[in-house]
């Protein structure tokens, strides 16, 4: 089967060959239509560049249906002020009110995130959400059980991380773990692979934002994601599944109070090469 095909509206722009990614759309000489590079055709990675970059809607894509794709719309995408006001809104919450979320509205966050960039357009990011307080007493003790395991062998890492007063802390009562939050968003992908590690990240920091847009709280997981990294039976007590690895955990949950302030913060140091 064709990769792609052409309808007569193609006017032969080169447009759709300069977008794709994996040059494996050529063109002869300019106004010519397009061709797949010969025998390559597994290596196209479906990221939908080439039909997209085409104004006349020409390039008919045989893995990607045209009624698959949505048109932009551009009156509803936020000013530059409103998108830097919300990423200066974002703050990591540690009081939740004690609810948890529908859900839907999980589901709807996640799916909005899902054009997330991934590395080769692998988009293997697959998640786990810990849902209810029952759910999130489970995976605190196996959070806690790793603390403790990890300070009773005087690691590294419990020193690096502080895990003794981690552990004392939740032994007074304190959630130091989930602070109190109904829900543990784990981002994951398998271990091999592309990039899976930035992928997951940069996944569970697009749920980050898009949470804050939505009036949700959110705040990143460290002790979820080092015990995930240290020690795999976490994550295969959790169902990440076999060959995975859970990269970024996000608390998720409703705030149990709205702040009013940004706190300040530096100016990063920019270096212009
Ligand atoms: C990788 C990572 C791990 C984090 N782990 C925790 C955590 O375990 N507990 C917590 O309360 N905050 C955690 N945070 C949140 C930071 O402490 C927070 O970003 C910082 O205090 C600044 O607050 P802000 O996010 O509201 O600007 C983590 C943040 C990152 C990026």
């Amino acid at each position: 089967m064709a990769l792609f095909t052409v309808t007569d509206a193609c006017t032969g722009c080169g447009l759709c060959v300069a977008a794709c990614p994996a040059s494996l759309v050529r063109q002869a000489k300019p106004g010519d239509a397009p061709h797949a590079l010969p025998g390559r055709e597994a290596h196209c990675i479906r990221c939908g560049h080439c039909v997209i970059a085409c104004s006349k809607r020409a390039f008919v894509h045989a893995l990607l249906p045209a009624e698959a794709f949505e048109p932009i719309r551009r009156k509803d995408l936020p000013t530059p002020a409103a998108l830097s006001h919300l990423l200066m809104a974002r703050r990591s919450c540690r009081t939740y009110a004690q609810e948890t979320l529908f859900r839907q509205a999980i589901l709807g966050l996640i799916e909005s995130v899902r054009h997330a960039p991934t590395g080769h357009n692998m988009r293997e990011v697959g998640w786990v959400v810990v849902d209810g307080p029952e759910r999130m007493d489970a995976a605190r003790t196996l959070v806690l059980d790793w603390i403790a395991a990890e300070v009773a062998a005087d690691t590294p890492k419990a020193a690096e991380l502080h895990l003794a007063g981690a552990a004392r802390a939740a032994a007074r009562g304190k959630d130091v773990i989930f602070r109190g939050a109904p829900h543990v968003v784990v981002a994951h992908a398998p271990a091999i692979g592309i990039s899976p590690e930035v992928d997951a990240v940069i996944a569970a920091s697009w749920l980050e934002i898009a949470a804050a847009a939505a009036g949700y709280a959110a705040c990143w997981c460290g002790y979820l994601m080092f015990a995930l990294a240290s020690h795999p039976p976490v994550g295969q007590a959790l169902g990440i599944p076999a060959g995975s690895t859970g990269y970024a955990a996000l608390l998720l949950g409703k705030p149990a109070t709205r702040v009013k302030w940004i706190p300040p913060r530096d100016v990063p140091e920019v270096i212009f090469f």
